[in-house]
């Protein structure tokens, strides 16, 4: 636990009553301090007293930039936590998948609003994928560095990765081709592209992909969009491919979902 994690109850304890948060349930609250750092720990205990977080019950993910919780809500409903983290470089790093998206000039990099607006974007990205009928975790609510969603899986086990899991022969190509139409999809109809897209940002739930991660997707006004693309499509290929499906090339699907031919430029880093 590094220094920004740590911190005594009385000063959690203190902060929370200037502040008129109040809850109830001390063992939660211990839970949450213990895991969480000071401003997070606060938001959430504010998102408890305001019945969207009923519990948490425990750490689905550690990642470099987040980490997902499971928890419940209102009538034991189960959902994901991810919170991002304030103390990291990761996002100066990704600065470049905000350039030329109009829905964020307003902010500056490496500043706290920057690693909020990161959360913000997940969630809007996750709003106009569920608006376009994409299957992606429904987005309830987004508080500075705390997202909250629908949680994919169920009696608190999360549902695979598509990395993990052995799916029947006829249903893989099954998978492959909703796959497509959802590229195809968020293309023609979201004006974006996801810009992560491989077997490990696709979770496997009754018997159907979901797709995950999307803090990174960009409208297609985005410098770099095309060339995100062809990597998404590259990705799903190449991991379709190596279970066994007959996919189409890559050129061949960019095209299928642009309807013109992939700049050779675009595929440069591959
Ligand atoms: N809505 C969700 N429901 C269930 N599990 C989730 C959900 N969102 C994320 N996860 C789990 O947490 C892991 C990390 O989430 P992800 O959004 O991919 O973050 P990152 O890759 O940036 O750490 C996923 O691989 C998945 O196992
Ligand atoms: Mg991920």
């Amino acid at each position: 636990m590094n220094k920004t994690e740590k911190y005594d109850v009385r000063h959690l304890d203190a902060k929370i009553d200037k502040s008129r948060i109040r809850t109830k349930d001390e063992k939660a609250l211990q839970v949450i301090e213990s895991v969480f750092d000071e401003q997070t720990a606060l938001l959430i205990v504010s998102l408890m007293n305001k019945g969207i977080i009923k519990e948490i019950s425990h750490v689905v993910s550690t990642g470099k930039e987040a980490n997902v919780y499971h928890a419940y809500g209102e009538n034991g409903k189960e959902l994901a936590i991810k919170i991002y983290r304030t103390t990291t470089n990761i996002f100066k790093q990704n600065w470049r998948y905000l350039e030329g998206d109009p829905r964020f000039k307003r902010y500056k990099k490496g500043t706290y609003s920057f690693i909020y607006l990161w959360a913000k974007k997940e969630f809007k990205n996750l709003q106009r994928m569920s608006s376009i009928k994409i299957a992606v975790p429904s987005p309830i609510i987004v508080r500075k560095n705390v997202l909250v969603m629908d949680f994919i899986g169920k009696k608190r086990e999360a549902a695979p990765l598509l990395k993990d899991v052995k799916i029947r022969s006829k249903r893989k190509g099954k998978i492959y081709s909703k796959m497509v139409d959802y590229i195809s999809r968020l293309y023609n109809e979201g004006k974006m592209v996801h810009a992560d897209l491989s077997e490990y940002n696709i979770l496997y739930y009754n018997k159907e992909p979901v797709i995950i991660d999307v803090s990174q997707a960009v409208l297609l006004d985005h410098p770099n969009a095309y060339f995100f693309l062809y990597r998404d499509i590259s990705n799903i290929n190449r991991f379709f491919g190596s279970i066994g499906v007959d996919v189409l090339e890559n050129d061949e699907l960019f095209e299928h979902v642009t309807g013109f031919k992939p700049d050779p430029k675009i595929k440069i880093e591959l």
